[in-house]
């Protein structure tokens, strides 16, 4: 049975805590692309309800899906945004205390979650958010360290059928929009594309 995150999630008390709500992933399922943040950030997805919207990189995000064609929307302002073949998660879906990193504790605590959407999104592409999503994702289903953002950033990890369970076919790490340039944001998006054609 895939187990949906409660509203009401005790898993970790910290989170329990501080959040103002459990911020669980937002699109449609199946869909090609799939990304993953860290985790819902206290101007954003924690008052909105939905990943990757509202504060600067919720927005920066949101306008790379709109050039891409992952989003109906014209506005990367848009708080709940017509997806199209794209579904955005975070590896934790509780906004932690003064926005801190969450600990692998909390990671592995919501691991059962992210998996359980991965199953029913059947994402052909995935894209970690930041190296913190690298690093788990490339862990977890790769059992493989994932370096320095530097090197992985639009560069496309295949990965040969049978390697892990069910898709995705390719990993395609992204540097955190808080913190990438307009450049970065430009590589990107020419390495998705290119793989959505
Ligand atoms: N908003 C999210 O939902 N996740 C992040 O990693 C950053 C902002």
């Amino acid at each position: 049975m895939e187990p949906h995150i409660p509203p009401t999630c005790h898993r970790c008390p910290a989170l329990a805590a501080n959040r103002s709500r459990v911020v669980p992933g937002y699109g449609p399922a199946p869909a090609r692309v799939m990304f993953v943040g860290e985790a819902p950030g206290y101007r954003g997805a924690d008052v909105t309800g939905v990943p990757f919207t509202r504060d600067r990189s919720g927005r920066r995000l949101q306008a790379l899906l709109i050039r891409l064609g992952l989003s109906l929307e014209a506005d990367p302002a848009v708080e709940r945004p017509r997806l199209r073949g794209c579904y955005l998660t975070n590896l934790v879906r509780c906004n932690p205390p003064d926005n801190r990193r969450p600990t692998r504790a909390e990671i592995g605590a919501c691991l059962p979650y992210l998996l359980a959407e991965l199953e029913r999104v059947q994402p052909r592409i995935l894209v970690p958010v930041g190296l913190l999503a690298a690093q788990v994702l490339l862990k977890h289903l790769l059992g493989r360290p994932a370096g320095r953002m530097r090197e992985l950033h639009a560069r496309p990890i295949r990965i040969e059928p049978g390697t892990c369970p069910g898709p995705p076919e390719v990993i395609l790490p992204l540097r955190h929009p808080s913190r990438a340039s307009n450049e970065d944001l430009e590589t990107f998006t020419s390495a998705l594309s290119a793989l959505l054609e």
